[in-house]
C-alpha cells in the first residue's frame, strides 16, 4: 500500500512536500514533521502540545471523546476492579499480564527493596518542621540518585529493571518517612512480609505506641486509588520525565522533576485543592457564587477537579473514583459525608450548565480523589504525594520505553520574539 502523505506548501515560495502520515494502533495518525524544517526552513508553533505528539508510546492510551484509558491494551476500569497495583506496575513494564510464578516473583523483588539507606533518614532533618511532604519527596528523591550514581549503566537494560525495583519499593519508605517528618512522629520501619499497599498504609498511620489495624476493604479501595493513577501516557509529568532523562540524567533525578511538575494545582495538586475548595465553598446553597466565580473571565478561580485537556465527555478514572469514595464511605457508615454530598451537588450543576458543557468540563479523577483518600485516613497533604508514589510506575516505564528507544535528546524550538541582535552599551554611555 502507499505510503499516506499529507502535502504542505509554502506560499511564499511554490516549495511543497509530501509529509508521511503514521498509524498508531489507537488515535488519531500523526504527521511526521521531523523532516519540516529541512524542506521548509520554518519551525511548527504549538504551545502546550494541543496538537503535537512528542513521542511514539506503546504504553497507555487515552481516548478523551470516548472516555478510554487502556494500560497495555487493558481497560482501567477492568484493572481497577480486578488486579492488584503490583501487578499493573508488572503489565506497564513488561506489557503482558504475569503468570503466577512471574508475578510472585515481582512482588517479593518489590518488597525487598523497600528498606532505605540509613544515610537517607539524616536528609529529612534538613526541612523545616512544617515542610509539604512534596516539598520533601522532590528533595527525597532527588537525594536518592546520590545512592544510586555510580553503580548505575543506564544502558544497561538489567540496570534499568533494578531501577525500576528501587524506585517501586522504595518510594513508599520515604513517602510515609515525609509525612512521619512534618507531623513529628518516629518513622516506621517497612514490613515486607505486608502486601504493597498495607505496609505503606501501616507505615503511614502507625504509631509505636499502639496496635496498627486497617479493615481490608479501605486496603483495596487504596489499592484501586493507586491502579488509577499509574499512568496517564504524555501528561505534564511523564513529559517531564521523558525530556529530563532524554539528556541521559540520572533516572532518579529525572523522576525527582516529574514530581515537581506533579504537584501544581491543576495537574496532580488539584486533589488537595478540590478538598481546600470544597471546605470553602462550605454548602449547598453557596455552589451558585463559586460556578458564576469559575465562569467569570476577569475571576482566576477555577473549579478544582473539572476539566482536562484530553477528556471533553467523562474522565473514566473520575466515575470509578466517584464509586470508590461511595465504598469508602459506606464501610465506614458515612455516606452522608457532607464533602462528598457536596462534591455530587457541585457535579450535578455543572453538569447541566451550559458553560461547562460548552467547554467540555467534565469531573476529573481529582474531583473524588482527596475525599476517598481522606476517608481511608490520608492526610489532605499526602494526597499528591499518594498520586506521585502511584504515577513513579507510569514515569518509570515512560523513561526506559524513552532510553530503549534511543529517542535524542529533547530539544524543543520557539518562535523567538525578543531584542534583534545589538552592541553591547558600557554603563558610563547608557542614558
Ligand atoms: N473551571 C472553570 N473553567 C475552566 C476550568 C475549570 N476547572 N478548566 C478549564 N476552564 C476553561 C478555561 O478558563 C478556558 O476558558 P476560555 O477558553 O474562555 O479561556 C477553557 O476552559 C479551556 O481551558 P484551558 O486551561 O485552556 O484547558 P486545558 O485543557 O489546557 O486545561 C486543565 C486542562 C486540567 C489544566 C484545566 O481544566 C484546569 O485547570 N482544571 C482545574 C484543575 C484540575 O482539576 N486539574 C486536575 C486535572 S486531572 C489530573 C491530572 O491528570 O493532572
Amino acid at each position: 500500500m502507499a505510503e499516506e502523505t499529507v502535502t504542505i506548501v509554502d506560499n511564499r515560495t511554490g516549495n511543497r512536500a509530501d509529509l508521511p502520515i503514521l498509524q498508531g494502533t489507537e488515535g488519531p495518525s500523526v504527521v511526521d514533521i521531523s523532516r519540516f524544517y529541512k524542506e521548509f526552513g520554518l519551525f511548527t508553533l504549538d504551545p502546550g502540545f494541543q496538537s503535537t505528539a512528542s513521542c511514539e508510546s506503546a504504553i497507555t492510551f487515552v481516548d478523551g471523546d470516548e472516555g478510554i484509558l487502556l494500560y497495555r491494551g487493558y481497560p482501567v476500569e477492568q484493572l481497577a476492579e480486578k488486579s492488584t497495583f503490583l501487578e499493573v506496575c508488572y503489565l506497564l513494564l513488561e506489557g503482558e499480564l504475569p503468570t503466577r510464578s512471574q508475578y510472585d516473583r515481582f512482588c517479593r523483588t518489590v518488597m525487598q527493596e523497600t528498606m532505605i539507606d540509613e544515610q537517607m533518614r539524616n536528609f529529612y532533618k534538613g526541612y523545616r518542621h512544617d515542610a509539604h511532604p512534596m516539598a520533601i519527596m522532590v528533595g527525597m528523591m532527588g537525594a536518592f540518585s546520590a545512592f544510586f550514581h555510580d553503580s548505575l549503566d543506564i544502558q544497561n537494560p538489567k540496570h534499568r529493571e533494578l531501577s525500576l525495583f528501587r524506585l517501586i519499593g522504595k518510594l513508599p519508605t520515604i513517602a510515609a518517612a515525609s509525612y512521619k517528618y512534618s507531623v513529628g512522629q518516629p518513622f516506621i520501619f517497612p514490613k515486607s512480609k505486608l502486601g504493597y499497599i498495607e505496609n505503606f498504609l501501616r507505615m503511614l498511620l502507625k504509631v509505636p505506641s499502639a496496635k496498627f489495624k486497617i479493615s481490608p476493604r479501605l486496603v483495596r479501595a487504596m489499592e484501586q486509588i493507586f491502579i488509577l493513577h499509574a499512568d496517564h501516557e504524555q501528561g505534564a509529568s511523564a513529559s517531564t520525565v521523558r525530556l529530563a532523562g532524554s539528556s541521559m540524567a540520572n533516572p532518579f533525578a529525572a523522576i525527582s522533576a516529574g514530581i515537581s511538575s506533579l504537584w501544581g494545582p491543576t495537574h496532580g495538586g488539584a486533589d488537595e485543592a478540590v478538598l481546600q475548595m470544597l471546605r470553602e465553598i462550605g454548602s449547598v446553597d453557596r455552589i451558585g457564587a463559586y460556578i458564576q466565580r469559575a465562569k467569570d473571565p476577569n475571576d482566576p478561580f477555577r473549579l478544582m477537579g473539572f476539566g482536562h485537556r484530553v477528556y471533553k465527555k467523562y474522565d473514566p478514572r473520575a466515575r470509578m473514583m466517584k464509586k470508590i469514595a461511595q465504598d469508602v464511605l459506606s464501610e465506614l457508615g458515612r455516606e452522608d459525608d457532607p464533602l462528598f454530598q457536596l462534591a455530587l451537588k457541585l457535579e450535578e450543576i455543572a453538569h447541566d450548565d451550559d458553560y461547562f458543557c460548552r467547554k467540555g468540563l467534565c469531573p476529573n479523577i481529582e474531583l473524588y480523589s482527596g475525599i476517598a483518600q481522606s476517608a481511608i485516613g490520608i492526610p489532605s497533604n499526602m494526597f499528591t504525594v499518594v498520586f506521585a508514589m502511584a504515577r513513579s510506575v507510569g514515569w518509570i516505564c515512560q523513561w526506559m520505553e524513552m532510553i530503549g528507544s534511543k529517542e535524542s535528546i529533547g530539544r524543543p524550538r520557539q518562535l523567538y520574539v525578543g531584542a534583534s541582535c545589538r552592541d553591547y552599551v558600557p554603563l558610563h554611555r547608557r542614558p
